[in-house]
């Protein structure tokens, strides 16, 4: 144990390379048009949870865009470079592959370990405000129509960086979307969990959200709770018991008020304490989740 992860990089072909050198090209595509896809990974001491569940999505998404992503054996080399270079204690790592310059040609793959943020820290210990924003699509629009490419963790996230600076305008930290139907959606970097009774709910990838690597652990722990996948309206949220947003980055940081709303009595209840608290037991080797790892 050590005071955290420093940021390193390591590049598909060049192994690691110090942290300010250039990843990829000004023509990339990757940047020109965000035509790629990434994977955020929790690493404690040297250890990335659960990377079979990332790689796994990662090649769902790639292959979502036509993309020639490297095989899982590279990714775990790259990232393993890159964690031994990033020293112990905790933080994130993010495997990137962009379609290169050319479409076609050799695609650009990197990994880079990077500390953990702060507000992360934060949400987690002590809770978030949010607000339901629509995302303007119907929940059935992305299962129809694959080339709205629900489901993928492609690069082009400046849409969920507009919805958290539009949530912070409003004063609070975090933001669930809504379909035009009204039902829930996803946050713009989670996957959205509430608790009514003795169910621990979570709304169905039909409507396009990410499968949540985390989510697929919380649903290991979640008993006594029984885990349903269930569609939700904001109203079944302010009914609820407990929410909380969930990720990689963040754990599970429980919901304090919804649209200024208290959720339960408004504190962080006590299924969501103990999910996140068993999620970090789980991240940081102190208790076995079955599944990919
Ligand atoms: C849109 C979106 N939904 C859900 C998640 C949660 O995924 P995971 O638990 O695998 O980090 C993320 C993570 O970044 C996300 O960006």
């Amino acid at each position: 144990m050590s005071g955290g992860v420093e940021p390193a990089l390591a590049v598909l072909g060049r192994g690691v390379v110090d942290v300010t050198a250039p990843a990829l090209r000004a023509d990339d595509l990757g940047v020109q048009r965000g035509d790629g896809v990434f994977e955020t990974a929790r690493v404690h001491d040297g250890r990335v949870f659960k990377l079979g569940l990332h790689l796994e999505r990662l090649r769902r998404s790639a292959s979502a865009l036509g993309l020639a992503c490297p095989a899982d054996d590279e990714w775990r080399a790259l990232t393993a470079d890159v964690v031994a270079a990033s020293g112990d204690g905790d933080g994130l790592v993010k495997l990137v592959c962009t379609r290169g310059p050319v479409a076609g040609g050799p695609v650009t793959a990197f990994a880079l370990a990077m500390p953990m943020p702060a507000e992360a820290v934060r949400a987690r210990a002590e809770g978030i405000d949010v607000v339901t924003l629509t995302l303007g699509v119907s929940a059935a629009a992305r299962a129809e129509s694959p080339w709205l490419l629900g489901g993928a963790k492609t690069l082009s996230y400046a849409v969920n960086m507009a919805t958290l600076r539009e949530a912070e305008s409003r004063g609070v930290d975090d933001a669930i979307w809504l379909a035009t139907g009204g039902e829930v959606l996803e946050g713009p970097t989670a996957t959205v969990c509430w608790v009514a009774g003795d169910r621990l709910r979570t709304p169905p990838t039909t409507t396009g959200i990410l499968a949540g690597t985390t989510l697929a652990v919380i649903a290991a722990l979640a008993d006594p709770l029984a885990f349903e996948v269930a569609a939700g309206t904001a109203a079944d949220l302010a009914a609820a018991d407990e929410v909380f947003l969930a990720s990689s980055v963040r754990g599970v940081a429980g919901v304090r008020r919804i649209d200024g709303v208290p959720v339960g009595d408004g504190g962080v209840g006590p299924h969501t304490r103990r999910l996140r608290d068993a999620f970090e037991d789980a991240v940081a080797g102190r208790r076995a989740v079955a599944g990919v790892d």
